[in-house]
């Protein structure tokens, strides 16, 4: 079976606006925590990519699979409870057919965070 995987930009800036604390930016921090949380999960893969054109938000991440609807969601502080949530998210979306998660069960640190649906490519 295909893997989820979460998209974490990591060069997005800090909620503040601030690009850099610590000498990381918030993507970096937040794809940290996101790396940690599905280390050694089968159904889940996570990429740092550089910039996905949201720069307008802060701390963006898309979560996708072959076949599967895509998830653009963003607005994320750089913190554990925000990866938890998302982790979360991508496991739901892991076990959903089409990708999509009922209402019922999206984690509460994701409600809020929707940016776009995208539909799965077309194949052939
Ligand atoms: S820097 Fe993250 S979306 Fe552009």
């Amino acid at each position: 079976m295909t893997t989820t995987t979460i998209f974490v930009c990591d060069t997005c800036r800090h909620p503040d606006g601030e690009k850099v604390h610590d000498g990381k930016t918030g993507g970096e921090t937040l794809a940290e925590h996101v790396e940690a949380l599905a280390k050694g999960a089968e159904a889940l893969t996570v990429r740092r990519v550089s910039c996905t054109m949201g720069c307008e938000r802060h701390c963006n991440v898309s979560v996708t699979a072959p076949g599967k609807l895509t998830y653009v969601i963003g607005k994320f502080a750089p913190d554990r409870d925000a990866a938890e949530a998302i982790v979360e998210y991508a496991r739901l979306h892991h076990a959903a057919e089409t990708g999509q998660v009922p209402f019922k069960q999206w984690p509460q640190g994701v409600k809020g965070h929707f940016v776009a649906r995208i539909p799965p490519a077309l194949g052939g």
